[in-house]
């Protein structure tokens, strides 16, 4: 950096309650007025954009103002017996006419070492812009499937009583009942977090009734379905429900048991994908919590000290292009919905 590099005028550190009105300001004109599309980011993550979480809101200014920025909610994630300490990542982002001088790169540093700080074991987020954060050292990993099922609407040859939560005698603790008996990908959200999460970030849910006792549902949001539970059968005539209701696509767990059934009995398409980005910034927390969960050494789970990061990473979280592997790695961890409980 030369003495007069725009970058030495800059400086990066928290954000402090009172600058959230210019945050969010310069949140919107980049990631809605930028992008031609409509709404409010602190309206997107409302756990994210909190005074409680200003602490955890890396900004860097110039100048005295904000030009930049890199947001961690930090989650906790139960994983088995274990508690994993994730930060989301979200937000990223540089003033339009201060770009291509390390603003990006600068927040993003330190939202590294703040994360490290506060102990967290890794960092997550999803990006289009996927080049930028390699450089720093996030790689591409996890997996899940997505189910598309535009031409599932009638097709179900299972019979279930289906209707929405809200005109059945049930409510949010039926459907959390149903998510902690499956333990599908061994994390656990608590009661209160299934109860937030149905009333709020989803639209709303679809109850299936078999012998007028619940045993699936389906939460949506606007077009896709955002989460599914119940056993093979139930879920094939809960997505052909929601394919005649004009969902688009389901997500599920990378290897989910329940999806050959499914594709045999629907016309759904299915993809792979990565979960998302991911930077371990609590490299030995993490190791040693998988260790202590599967009773094996490092060595013998294939993460000890002597593995590169992709390798580490591939490992942990595991590849979309990757075969059902080992117990009990990967962490099959299909956390998305968890930036909002
Ligand atoms: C992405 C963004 C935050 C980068 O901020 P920035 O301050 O311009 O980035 P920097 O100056 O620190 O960039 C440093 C390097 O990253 C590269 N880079 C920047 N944006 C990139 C992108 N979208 N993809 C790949 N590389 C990128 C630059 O070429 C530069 O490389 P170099 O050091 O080899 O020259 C900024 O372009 C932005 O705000 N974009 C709009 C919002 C957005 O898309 N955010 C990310 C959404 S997840």
């Amino acid at each position: 950096m030369t003495p007069d590099s725009p970058l030495k005028q800059m400086k990066v550190g928290p954000c402090r309650p009172k600058d959230l009105p210019a945050l969010r300001k310069l949140l919107n004109e980049v990631f809605v007025q930028e992008r031609e599309v409509t709404g409010d980011i602190f309206e997107y993550a409302p756990l994210m954009y909190t005074p409680e979480n200003a602490e955890n809101l890396r900004i860097v200014r110039h100048r005295g103002r904000i030009v930049g920025h890199a947001g961690i909610l930090p989650r906790t994630i139960r994983w088995r017996g274990q508690t994993l300490r994730a930060g989301f990542v979200g937000g990223v982002c540089c003033r339009q006419s201060m770009r291509g001088r390390g603003v990006g790169t600068l927040a993003m540093r330190d939202a590294a070492d703040h994360m490290a700080r506060l102990g967290l074991d890794f960092g997550v987020l999803w990006t289009g812009s996927p080049g930028f954060y390699e450089r720093l050292g996030w790689r591409t990993g996890g997996g899940l499937t997505r189910v598309s099922i535009a031409e599932a609407a009638g097709e179900s040859p299972v019979v279930r009583e289906i209707m929405p939560i809200d005109e059945s005698p049930f409510g949010p603790d039926a459907c959390h009942r149903l998510h902690e008996a499956a333990g599908r990908n061994e994390v656990i959200r608590t009661q209160e977090e299934t109860a937030t999460l149905l009333t709020t970030y989803y639209r709303g849910a679809t109850l299936a009734l078999e012998g007028g006792r619940p045993d699936g549902y389906f939460a949506h949001r606007d077009t896709d379905l955002g989460e599914i539970e119940g056993d093979a059968p139930t879920c094939i005539a809960l997505l052909a429900r929601a394919a005649e209701e004009g969902y688009r696509a389901c997500p599920f767990p990378l290897h989910d048991p329940r999806l050959p059934a499914i594709t045999e009995a629907l016309p759904v398409q299915v993809t792979v994908q990565p979960l998302g980005m991911l930077l371990i910034t609590g490299r030995e927390s993490l190791v040693a919590r998988i260790c202590a969960e599967s009773g094996a050494s490092p060595e013998e789970l294939g993460i000890g000290e002597d593995v590169s990061i992709e390798v580490l990473t591939a490992r942990i979280f595991g590849q979309p292009d990757r075969e059902p592997t080992d117990d009990p790695l990967p962490l099959d961890i299909h956390i998305g919905y968890l930036d909002r409980v």
